[in-house]
């Protein structure tokens, strides 16, 4: 049995003081939810909302790690320094930053190794664009991502995954919950060649863009989909918690 995954994906929101509020707001609205939840901020709202998390059921996830231990990388954060405020998650490969900062399936898996390596959890992201969906690469996409992106990892089953199909990030439009069903489902048999049939199995996979309060529970009742990373909605309290609460 898969444990589900709600995942809050912050991006460049909320300074140190709002994520904090925005944090002691959701503890008790999450506090009898029965997947697991976690909450990725930004690298200096850390040590803040680490401390404001510290007795809740609601984990930290940071959004980016660098692949080296340390050295001359200026700007960089180690999977170390994360480790020391107790982060357990870190988002690997987001689809902004493959489009903005040039992260690349290569960069992805150092990172990835990384992270596991320290013990982290990588939530690594990966879905088409609009274009390759209507031209039919999806799968070839897919394909790429998951055998350059995740090459190596000794036991797949340890990674999260983050199916995020680019055209529904932030567009309000949400795949429906039987396409990020065919589509997870696709992402699981592809993993069961490249890895192994039953740590395939056991891989948790969220479906992430768009997701809310309004759609969370047909996304949450589809067989494949073990979770959500959430962008806009988990800016709000009230939001965030209802997806997380999805089964109540
Ligand atoms: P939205 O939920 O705002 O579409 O963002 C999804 C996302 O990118 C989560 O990582």
């Amino acid at each position: 049995m898969r444990k589900p995954i709600i995942a809050g994906n912050w991006k460049m929101n909320n300074t140190a003081n709002e994520g904090v509020a925005l944090i002691n707001a959701l503890k008790p609205l999450v506090a009898y939810a029965d997947c697991d939840v976690a909450v990725c901020v930004p690298a200096i709202d850390i040590p803040a909302a680490a401390e404001a998390l510290k007795g809740s059921n609601i984990a930290l996830g940071a959004q980016n790690v660098h692949f080296a231990e340390k050295g001359a990388f200026t700007g960089e954060i180690s999977a170390n320094m994360l480790k020391e405020y107790g982060v357990k998650y870190v988002i690997i490969g987001h689809s902004e930053r493959r489009q903005y900062f040039g992260e690349t399936d290569e960069t992805v898996n150092k990172r990835t190794l990384a992270a596991l390596n320290a013990g982290l959890i990588p939530i690594v992201c990966i879905g088409e664009s609009l274009e390759e969906r209507e031209t039919g690469k999806t799968e070839a996409v897919l394909d790429k991502q998951i055998t350059e992106g995740m090459k190596g990892i000794d036991d797949i089953s340890k990674i999260v995954i983050a199916y995020e199909p680019v055209w529904a990030i932030g567009t309000g439009k949400t795949a429906t919950s039987e396409q990020a069903n065919e589509t997870i489902g696709y992402i699981r048999k592809k993993l069961a060649e490249v890895f192994c049939p039953n740590c395939a199995a056991k891989v948790r996979i969220q479906y992430g863009g768009s997701m809310n309060a309004g759609n969370c529970k047909d996304l949450m009742a589809m067989e494949e989909i073990d979770g959500g990373l959430i962008g806009g909605a988990s800016l709000k309290p009230n939001d965030f918690a209802a997806i997380v609460n999805y089964n109540k």
